[in-house]
């Protein structure tokens, strides 16, 4: 009612006004209004006070609302939670909610003592309820961003959570968002969703960006020794965005706009993306002339400088590197540009489980004069990366469709995935097993693949027990177990 007489649209009245209850006493009592009235009218459009809100971050007054309560939103919510400031979780996955509030993890790498013990203090809480979003004075959004079927950025994760706050919102509050995405995402897509109901970023809430770099199953950096970037919409956004992580990570990074820094985050992964392709693609030329591309990156890293290694694999895997590059392939598309470097390193990288089974064919072929088809292959790793419970596009899946469709058996080890759960590329894998991995179960098979080097697998049994042994990560050399039966791939 009173936001209507000040004008939401007229942003900088509003704000003038805002500022001064006075000033704002005068322009109300000329209406009919009651004194009544026009108190609550002047309590409502009261500046939000960025200094006061800073003020009350420091005293850790604040309560902070994590929307997405994944591999990113979980360890968030702890890193805040365990510097004593109030944190409740959202998520629409009722069964990540219930274990949540009994305090056990769901993520393997993060200890169930690290979520019991906020939950047991009355600091730590999660929800499905929305409608407690009113409650929080920051919100942070760690929501999915994969890519349609088509590989188009498919941002109905952010939209649906954008709409669920802004039917909840209230002013003063300070909103960022952290899912990986294209830039333009914060202000283009979310803001207006936000400012759908009159309230006005910079005057009646804050916005930020400040993209997540959290690396699962890292030994040396987690989320609160990772350096953050900030981006805000506004001055004001941007110190309060800065303070919030400030007390929980050492280093805050400002940059100048949202758009610096979703271009940032898609930077970084392009430029992992690209030299994955890069050293996939030498591995094929210097098999081709018997040199040992692993070898050669061990030689090329003890450069001091100039050198940085990757290493090859099967394909890539992850919620990250396969995806992300092409949220910004998609959006050069509206400035008519095309990122060839992009799309021919995506090339290369999807070729190469097509390029491992060849390998293993071959192999079959030239050691046992046995085909693909009936054979019984094992794939030791299904997990995307060494040492991680994640199944995300994980290469170990293409690997199984195209042994599969060539007529092999495929049978799977995992110490991490015991049984595979349900994913949106490949359902139809849901609910196998792992098979046990020991010497009678590895003779009974025609060749095992290593597409995922987990430490606490006994490679040196592997290699004993096994007929040919196909190695896509470099794990029986790295581990100093060398044999005939090896073959690189
Ligand atoms: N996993 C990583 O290592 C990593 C690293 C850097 C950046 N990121 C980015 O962070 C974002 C989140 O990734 P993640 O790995 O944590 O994903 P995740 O799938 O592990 O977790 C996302 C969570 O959001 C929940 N969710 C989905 N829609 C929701 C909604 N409308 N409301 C509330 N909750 C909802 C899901 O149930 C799930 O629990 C992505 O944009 C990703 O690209 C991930």
């Amino acid at each position: 009612m009173s936001r209507n007489r000040l004008g939401p649209t007229n942003a900088q009245t509003n704000s003038r006004l805002s500022q001064y209850p006075n000033v704002q006493r005068s322009y109300w009592s000329g209406s009919d209004m009651t004194e009544t009235q026009i108190q609550r009218n002047i309590v409502a459009n009261l500046a939000i006070d960025p200094a006061a809100f800073d003020a009350r971050i420091k005293r850790h007054e604040i309560s902070v609302g994590i929307i997405g309560l994944g591999y990113v939103g979980l360890p968030l919510a702890i890193a805040f939670a365990s510097k004593g400031l109030k944190v409740t979780g959202f998520d629409t996955d009722p069964s990540k909610i219930e274990l949540l509030n009994a305090g056990k993890s769901y993520i393997r790498h993060i200890p169930s003592e690290k979520v019991s013990a906020p939950v047991t203090q009355g600091i730590l809480s999660a929800t499905t309820d929305m409608t407690l979003l009113s409650e929080m004075d920051a919100i942070i959004v760690c929501v999915p961003t994969p890519l349609t079927r088509h590989r188009e950025p498919d941002l109905s994760f952010i939209v649906s959570t954008a709409e669920s706050i802004a039917a909840h919102q209230r002013r003063g509050q300070l909103v960022v968002l952290e899912s990986t995405t294209y830039p333009g995402t914060t202000r283009e897509v979310m803001k207006p969703i936000l400012e759908r109901r009159g309230l006005v970023s910079g005057i009646d809430f804050f916005l930020a960006f400040s993209p997540e770099r959290e690396d699962p199953g890292n030994q040396h950096y987690d989320t609160t020794t990772t350096p953050k970037l900030v981006g805000g919409d506004g001055p004001d956004a941007l110190r309060l965005a800065v303070s919030l992580y400030g007390e929980i990570i050492g280093r805050i990074i400002s940059v100048s706009s949202p758009e610096v820094a979703e271009a940032t985050k898609l930077t970084e992964n392009i430029f992992r993306a690209v030299n994955i392709a890069l050293v996939n693609e030498l591995k094929v030329v210097y098999e081709a002339m018997g040199i040992d591309v692993w070898e050669v990156i061990n030689a090329a890293k003890t450069k001091p400088f100039g050198f940085m290694p990757f290493y090859p694999g099967p394909g890539l895997g992850g919620h990250c590197i396969p995806i992300d590059p092409f949220y910004l392939t998609w959006k050069a598309r509206e400035h008519e540009l095309s990122t060839r470097f992009i799309e021919l390193a995506g090339e290369i990288n999807t070729a190469m489980p097509g390029r491992v089974v060849d390998r293993v064919a071959q192999a079959m072929n030239l050691r046992s004069g046995k085909s693909l088809r009936d054979s019984r292959i094992l794939v030791l790793g299904l997990a995307y990366k060494k040492n991680v419970d994640d199944t995300r596009e994980s290469p170990a899946f293409k690997l199984i469709e195209l042994l599969e469709a060539n007529g092999a058996q495929v049978a799977y080890h995992d110490p991490y995935i015991v049984v595979i759960p349900h994913t949106r590329e490949h359902p139809q894998y849901a609910g196998r097993s792992s098979v046990s991995l020991d010497r009678a179960a590895l003779t009974g098979f025609d060749c095992a693949l290593i597409c995922t080097d987990h430490d606490n697998v006994d490679y040196r049994l592997v290699v004993d027990a096994s007929a040919l042994v196909i190695d896509t990560r470099n794990a029986c050399a790295s581990r100093g177990i060398t044999d005939g039966k090896i073959v690189q791939a």
